[in-house]
């Protein structure tokens, strides 16, 4: 259904806008079939970082002078952050595939945009640039496409308002598309985020930097820590503690001046589960996973195809552009099911969908405990998951948060799967349809680019079948 909001509902001082996003069923959709495969074979290398390279961009923005980036990220969720961030007023530019240079503006350097800010379909960029933003004495709008406008805001937004900024949203329960008046004299503030988010934790940091003193956030679970790597890599006076029994106190100074420093984008581990889990269930595959990145709030995936018995090898594990990567030799073999603690659920948060098509291939049951937060991804990616393993044969339950999936070692397949508009779950179940007795469809590949942009024609290049 189309959203539609009128000037009038809005503060004067919002600049004029046109928020009619086209309604997902108006837009086309671009179905894809998934065949059993041949052993896959070759090398290859994920495209780079997603969070890392959001990241990039955002604190190039606010430092000043020159940043350049090697291995961004070229999807559409993270061009859609550096569009933003151009409307804001940093100087952003590609000077080739992959490599970005940034002119920032410093911290609270940001101008008033002209125009609403459009994220398209990610969580990510409009989560960090609403912090990014609540710092600085100006006012932006933020909207996004259907899947975004469903997603909560108000989580992010509660501790912006303690901060200083000022929200108004027309939409229920604080969503999309919004109003943020940023603070014109920020506060630090002390935040426990109320649920493992690396999008929120980020959020408060970003606002933090414009605040004078300290602003500290106490995490009970720990996240992702790109914002902190990148906010120490770039000059901020930032220390991480790991305190009981709060797990992990970082702590900022506000307004430091950040300083540009090269950024090497290492290979999304994310991005990097799909082909890992193909050469798994894949019979007869040998596959070479290059420059991956393994931080260790990341590789909740690994983990666990480790305890189902995969046989994955890490082959030359380094430090490269400030980040653990590795290169990994994945063949496929049998897998069996296991319980995956609700406690490893921030550390592997995307890779749920394809761990339960792992689990489909595998001999037992295996129970992803603690899920509430696929809820709020993208699509609903508890609902999603389980409607795409059963219509694909798969015996499959949801108690409360648990996914709870019976493998038997082989998937009937068959199905076509609902995407809904969610770029992992289009993935994950093509890769499910490259070891099933049938072929598997997806109604929509359309959102992979989000993401994985060249997934399709990757694929292709080490044996999948799609088409
Ligand atoms: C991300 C954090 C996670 C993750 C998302 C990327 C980030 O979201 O799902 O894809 O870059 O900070 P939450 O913070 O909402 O868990």
């Amino acid at each position: 259904m189309r959203l539609m909001v009128t000037r009038d509902q809005i503060a004067c001082r919002t600049p004029p806008l046109d928020i009619g996003s086209p309604a997902v069923e108006d837009l086309p959709r671009l179905p894809l079939r998934a065949h059993r495969s041949p052993a896959l074979k070759g090398r290859l290398r994920a495209p780079g970082d997603k969070s890392i390279s959001h990241r990039a961009l955002i604190f190039g923005a606010l430092a000043v002078g020159k940043t350049s980036i090697e291995g961004l990220l070229e999807g559409q969720d993270v061009i859609n952050t550096a569009r933003a961030l151009r409307a804001l007023g940093a100087q952003i530019d590609r000077v080739g595939e992959g490599a970005w240079r940034v002119n920032g503006v410093g911290v609270g350097g940001f101008m008033t945009p002209s125009a609403p800010l459009d994220f398209g379909n990610s969580g990510t960029g409009c989560r960090l640039l609403l912090g990014a933003v609540a710092g600085c004495p100006i006012t932006a709008m933020f909207d996004g496409d259907a899947s975004l406008r469903r997603r909560p805001m108000a989580r992010v937004l509660e501790p912006l308002e303690r901060i200083g900024a000022r929200a108004r949203t027309l939409a229920e329960g604080g969503r999309l598309p919004l109003t943020l008046q940023g603070a014109l004299d920020p506060i630090p503030i002390v935040y426990e985020p109320p649920v493992a988010s690396a999008q929120l934790k980020s959020a408060v940091l970003l606002a933090g930097l414009a605040a004078p003193g300290q602003t500290t956030v106490r995490e009970r679970e720990a996240t992702r820590d790109h914002t902190e790597r990148l906010l120490r890599h770039f000059g901020a006076d930032l220390q991480v503690e790991d305190v009981a029994p709060y797990g992990r106190l970082i702590t900022l100074i506000g307004e430091p001046e950040l300083v540009p420093a090269p950024i090497v984008v290492p290979a999304d581990p994310s991005s990097a589960a799909f082909p890992m889990v193909a050469a798994l269930i894949v019979p007869g595959s040998d596959l070479i996973l290059e420059r991956v990145m393994t931080n260790s709030l990341r590789n909740g995936l690994y983990d666990t195809l480790m305890s189902m018995g995969a046989r994955i090898e890490v082959i030359d594990q380094r430090l490269d552009g400030g980040e653990e990567v590795a290169d990994f030799r994945v063949r496929a073999g049998e897998l069996r099911g296991v319980e995956v603690p609700a406690e490893r659920a921030p550390r592997m948060i995307d890779e749920y969908p394809v761990l339960a098509v792992a689990a489909a291939y595998a001999q037992g049951t295996t129970r992803m405990r603690g899920l509430s937060e696929l809820r709020v991804k993208e699509s609903d990616r508890l609902a999603a998951t389980a409607a795409g393993l059963l219509a694909n044969g798969i015996e499959v339950a949801l108690e409360g948060d648990d996914l709870i999936v019976h493998g038997k070692g082989s998937v009937r397949g068959g199905g076509t799967v609902l995407t809904h508009m969610d770029h992992r779950i289009a993935m994950s179940f093509l890769i499910m349809g490259l070891a099933s007795q049938q072929p598997i469809g997806v109604d929509d590949t359309a959102f992979i680019d989000t993401s994985f942009p060249g997934f399709v024609a990757l694929m292709r290049t080490i044996g999948a079948v799609l088409g």
